[in-house]
């Protein structure tokens, strides 16, 4: 099965072709990091723009490298939430008329299903059901949630942050000590001359009792402090902050690292799980992924990691999660408006027994 997938939903213009769920024959990204860079962040109006002018000439470049013709597709997977209302309606308005046009099957896919199945990309069929039942850290710009993965599309909340996700905090963080957006690429870097135990930041304990209805309270994350402790810690410094910086990115960094292993581990003690996925941006960074795979070797535990093209935003694990059978389709998937806020596991999830 060949499916083009489109991903737009924040400020990466992408579309890919993949075969059967894993074999990646082309992959574009347009980054628009360098035009949201000025202001600090992605501004929605600005990214929708850049999608409306880009995705046209992406999608053709992503036919061409393939070599696939339009005829042999057999369907177009596009994200439909969550993320940016106006960047994933351009994706799903283009992807609703290439199908039609094609006559081909249109397939919604969850943008965070995506990158949790990413790392079975380049892994042969099947892969992703011979890892499961298996754990899911979920760490990128918008999200950070764990997940106990029983199949595909059979996925329950164990955690999530309570305010800011992790790539958030990497990317206030390095707005604070004015490294420049994206902000975990630069602190991940200014990391590496400094030492992780300069400063004992918070590691964003939640609170007993977090919002009604949510998952236990010891799998959630909190990172409004850390990065508030930050802006303080660099304020008292005053002009000698910048002396230290190399310290102060990589404590920071060891803080937000260190509240998502300690949370990991609790979660595969919790579920008894043997096999470990860590997926979406933040999962590029170093000190995670050493971190990650000293956590999973103390555990007899395997570890999944996708390759790093498939890490940050992209539209192979929206095409390879839809040709393995994953997200809506049918008359169904006709029918589905843009969905910024669209969940994952909610409805499975335990209730809060802390
Ligand atoms: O998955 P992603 O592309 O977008 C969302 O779905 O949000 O993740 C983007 C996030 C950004 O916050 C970026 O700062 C972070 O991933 N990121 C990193 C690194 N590379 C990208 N965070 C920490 N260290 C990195 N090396
Ligand atoms: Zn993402």
């Amino acid at each position: 099965m060949k499916v083009l997938g489109i991903e737009t939903s924040c400020d990466e213009t992408s579309a890919a072709v993949v075969s059967d769920g894993f074999n990646v024959l082309s992959s574009v990204v347009l980054s628009q990091a360098e035009i949201h860079s000025q202001y600090g962040g992605v501004v929605p109006e600005i990214a929708s723009r850049n999608h409306v002018v880009n995705l046209p000439c992406v999608i053709k470049r992503a036919m061409e490298s393939s070599g696939v013709a339009w005829t042999d597709l057999d369907a177009v997977a596009v994200t439909n939430g969550p993320g940016l209302a106006s960047s994933l309606l351009v994706g799903l308005s283009a992807a609703k008329a290439l199908a039609l046009r094609l006559k081909r099957e249109l397939v919604c896919v969850n943008h965070l299903e995506a990158h949790l199945y990413s790392p079975f990309l380049a892994m042969p069929a099947g892969s992703m059901a011979e890892a499961c039942p298996f754990l899911a850290l979920v760490v990128s710009g918008g999200h950070t949630c764990l997940l106990r993965v029983e199949g595909l599309g059979d996925y329950r909340l164990l955690g999530e942050t309570m305010d800011d996700a992790a790539g958030e905090a990497f990317d206030k963080g390095a707005q604070i000590l004015g490294l420049g957006y994206p902000g975990g690429p630069a602190i991940d870097r200014e990391s590496r001359r400094g030492r992780h135990d300069a400063v004992d930041f918070p590691r964003g304990r939640v609170g007993k009792h977090s919002r009604p209805g949510l998952p236990r309270d010891r799998l959630c994350f909190s990172f409004s402090g850390v990065k508030t402790a930050l802006l303080y810690h660099v304020k008292a410094l005053g002009d000698g902050a910048k002396e230290v910086f190399p310290d102060l990115a990589a404590s920071y960094q060891e803080a937000i690292v260190d509240a998502l292993v300690k949370r990991t581990q609790l979660a595969l003690d919790q579920e008894r799980l043997k096999c470990l996925a860590v997926a979406g941006g933040v999962s590029l960074n170093s000190r995670l992924r050493e971190r990650m795979k000293a956590l999973a070797d103390s555990n007899g535990c395997r570890l999944l990691l996708a390759e790093p093209g498939f890490c940050v935003d992209n539209a192979a694990m929206v095409a390879g999660l839809a040709g393995a059978g994953g997200g809506i389709r049918g008359e169904g998937a006709w029918l589905l408006d843009a969905c910024p806020n669209l969940v994952i596991g909610k409805d499975l999830q335990e209730p809060d027994r802390a």
